[in-house]
């Protein structure tokens, strides 16, 4: 079938989705220019601001694929101090991010979860509720949820890494830490205690088949999520997925791909929020820039202390790790300005997916 006869469908099936996937360079563009007119019209030509804080590469997860998992005995570990955090977000607060985002490898001590709870109560009174609070700190306790909501964060990021659960067990050890039944479970959780549900998959991980993000696709849209962040699966030395590192893709096909996945979400889910992610911008210095062009409209501009980034590298070769806060902003704004867009400075920017969701 031709490209623009499948494109111009209403509703995209599993067999559509992996047609469009495997759009060749030419065709692909007719996907993007599609993705832009959608986003044009229903999110705007808006990118938000995220200041991205790396709180801590102390996890006690062992994903295959990643560079901070607890197996990696050459990892030396942090956890910035409260004061740092409350700075970094001070910083993100004055450049009217409007938003920041806690990350952090995944722990569930006591100490962790109240120390959480105590800087978000912070943060809010420090900027009169001003900033927003995504949370990004892996799977918790549904009474964990409940404490960080009600201490004012408002959205929390969860990937799925991949929906397909048989590629899900490949890339985790088989043990009750790394679950993909949790994994879904857990989204429902945090859907339930009112959280704005983020998730998302890496792209050309090995073993992985055009067939399994075509599902990545259907699972976002059946779950009905409100934000998206996905990338390219980009290798790391110190990790057991690296023994398969000749039979990825190239790079470069990786990154075509993750632009293809961003395109077709936002086609599919037009009021979301897509993230254009570092992992593409490893690939490539415009991989920002390209997300932005293929549909996504949110940036994290990393807040983190300079001192700490070399030691939050999931995977290799991830730019930025020399630039403080000031550089990557400034470098992200022309990235902005150059794919044509504004900047929603002080702006929540949150999901028009959302309101629309709990409306409903
Ligand atoms: N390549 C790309 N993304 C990765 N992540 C972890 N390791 C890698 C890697 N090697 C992503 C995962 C995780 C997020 C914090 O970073 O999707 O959820
Ligand atoms: Fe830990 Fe997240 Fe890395 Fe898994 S992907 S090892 S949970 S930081």
């Amino acid at each position: 079938m031709m490209i623009e006869e499948v494109l111009n469908k209403e509703s995209f099936s599993r067999e559509d989705l992996i047609r469009l996937l495997s759009a060749d360079e030419t065709e692909s563009l007719k996907i993007f220019n599609k993705a832009q007119q959608v986003r044009k019209e229903y999110v705007g030509n808006k990118v938000y601001f995220r200041g991205l804080i790396e709180y801590s590469n102390i996890c006690s997860k062992n994903c295959f694929y990643c560079g901070i998992r607890s197996g990696n005995k050459n990892q030396s570990r942090y956890q910035l101090t409260n004061q740092e955090v409350i700075d970094a977000a001070r910083y993100a607060h004055k450049n009217r991010f409007a938003s920041i985002v806690i990350q952090s490898g995944e722990r569930s001590s006591k100490k962790f979860i109240d120390t959480i709870e105590y800087l978000l109560k912070e943060i809010a009174s420090l900027t009169n509720d001003e900033l927003h609070v995504t949370l990004s700190l892996g799977e918790q306790s549904e009474e964990t949820y409940k404490r960080w909501f009600n201490a004012g964060s408002q959205r929390y990021l969860l990937r799925i890494e991949t929906s397909n659960p048989e590629l899900y067990k490949k890339i985790h050890p088989d043990n009750s830490l790394h679950r993909f039944e949790s994994r879904v479970e857990n989204l429902k959780l945090l859907r339930n205690t009112g959280f704005m549900v983020g998730t998302g998959v890496m792209i050309g991980l090995p073993f992985q088949q055009i067939e399994d993000l075509a599902d990545d696709l259907l699972f976002f849209r059946d779950f009905d999520i409100d934000m998206v962040g996905m990338g390219p699966y980009i290798e790391h030395k110190n990790t057991p997925l690296y023994q398969y590192k000749d039979q990825l893709l190239p790079l470069k096909e990786r990154l075509q791909l993750s632009m293809k996945m961003v395109a077709l979400l936002r086609i599919m889910m037009k009021d979301i929020n897509i993230a254009a992610t570092t992992a593409m911008q490893t690939i490539d210095p415009k991989g920002r820039e390209k997300a932005l062009l293929a549909g996504a409209n949110v940036m994290m501009p990393n807040v983190t202390p300079l001192k700490y980034k070399e030691n939050y590298l999931l995977y290799d070769n991830k730019p930025g790790t020399e630039d403080d806060a000031e550089r990557g902003k400034v470098a992200m704004e022309s990235d902005i300005l150059n794919a044509g867009n504004e900047i929603g400075y002080g702006e929540w920017g949150d999901p028009q997916h959302f309101r629309r969701r709990v409306n409903r």
